[in-house]
């Protein structure tokens, strides 16, 4: 068959035609273990009976209407979200994707502090590939960025150094950061210095933005990030494991944020539709009557307790968003560990290999990859 797909992703040699619970199943009947959820997005595995359910019911009773009209299922869908957070969000703004709620994140923070012309992250840190969310992006500007310029001026601060907040002054209009990195290696940024983050930002009256598209929905144990830490933002972005593979995003918003939201202020087609809504319920209500929040307490520090073996030095990141840090480089433990039917990621950090399992994984699939690397020889 002609391959009419752009050529812009590198393939696994993994070809999956179902799935089931932790577990993929190549057309050949190979059975693979999944350590790495579709980039942190298949938080209650393959087959959960009552996501597929909400979201056939839904299909059934209207599939789509716009924002424009008023809908249950949409009120409900953001009550439910910002109840499961358990912090004093005011209002939510649904959209598609991570970096479409990092571009209204953005937009909002200029909002909020209209005349400022700066925004600052850090660095290692990854927000998406739409114009605003890649200037905020950590070495994409080198590497992919793609437009011509960047929509506003930007600055990069080490990840961890607090004398670097010094960078951050009135001209800042936000300060973007993800509690947990993804892809710069599941890289736990810590709750001193997200602290102290905080703030700065509310000397400076900088918008603190948490982006928990990959950390947050309770893949660190908690809600999000921020409760992990003891830090509220002024806004929060999350999506990936929000709808367990149907396309949806939210922007959470602070009571000062809120105040600035003016009719049209942002937009969208997609965002909030009545299936996106239907199961973003199902998934809140999948974690909190499974306990999967306790259940990815305890599965990650079983992971930490047996699997620094073979090739793996150390652990860091939180939760299900592990990183297993390598003595040799983590592509050919990802490589030798995929010819063992584990399927796990790599991250920007060339040692660390990457795990973003289902929140469902259980300690006897752990002993499945623990056994496997301890019988690497690399
Ligand atoms: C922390 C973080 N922010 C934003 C994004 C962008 O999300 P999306 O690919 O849904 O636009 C990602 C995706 O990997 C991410 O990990």
């Amino acid at each position: 068959m002609h391959d009419y797909l752009a050529p812009v992703f590198a393939q696994y040699p993994l070809p999956v035609a179902r799935a089931e619970g932790v577990w993929l199943y190549t057309p050949d009947g190979r059975r693979v273990l999944d350590m790495y959820g579709g980039h942190a997005v298949a938080a209650l595995g393959y087959g959960h009976k009552g996501w597929t359910q909400a979201l056939m019911q839904q299909a059934e009773a209207v599939n789509f209407q716009t924002n424009a009209v008023p809908m249950d299922v949409r009120l409900r869908a953001a009550q439910r979200l910002v109840k499961f957070s358990g912090l004093p969000f005011e209002r939510v703004f649904f959209i598609n994707s991570g970096a479409e709620a990092n571009e209204n994140a953005l937009k909002m923070a200029f909002a909020v502090n209209p005349g400022r012309s700066e925004v600052i992250a850090l660095d290692q840190g990854w927000h998406g590939r739409t114009p605003g969310a890649a200037a905020i992006t950590w070495g994409a500007m080198g590497k992919w960025y793609g437009y011509p310029r960047t929509p506003f001026d930007v600055q990069f601060i080490p990840r961890q150094d607090v004398a670097g907040l010094a960078h951050i002054t009135e001209k800042t209009a936000a300060v973007f950061v993800e509690p947990v990195q993804g892809v710069g290696g599941a890289f736990d940024i810590g709750a001193s210095f997200l602290q102290a983050l905080r703030k700065r930002c509310d000397e400076t009256g900088a918008m603190l933005v948490f982006d928990e598209v990959q950390c947050g929905m309770g893949r660190t144990g908690q809600p999000f990030g921020a409760n992990l830490y003891g830090v509220m933002p002024d806004m929060l972005t999350t999506a990936k494991a929000l709808g367990n593979g149907f396309p949806c995003s939210a922007l959470l918003m602070s009571a000062k944020v809120s105040q600035a939201i003016k009719l049209d202020a942002m937009g969208t087609t997609f965002g909030g539709g009545p299936m996106a809504c239907a199961v973003i319920e199902a998934v809140i209500e999948a974690i909190e009557s499974e306990d999967l929040l306790a259940n990815v307490r305890r599965v990650s520090a079983y992971i930490r307790e047996t699997c620094i073996v073979g090739p793996v030095t150390g652990h860091q990141g939180a939760g299900f968003l592990t990183g297993l840090k390598t003595r040799v480089p983590a592509k050919l433990v990802q490589q030798a560990l995929l010819a063992e039917n584990i399927l796990t990621g790599t991250s920007g950090d060339p040692q660390v290999l990457r795990l973003l399992p289902p929140f469902v994984l259980s300690e006897a699939d752990v002993d499945v990859l623990s056994s496997a690397l301890a019988r690497l020889k690399l």
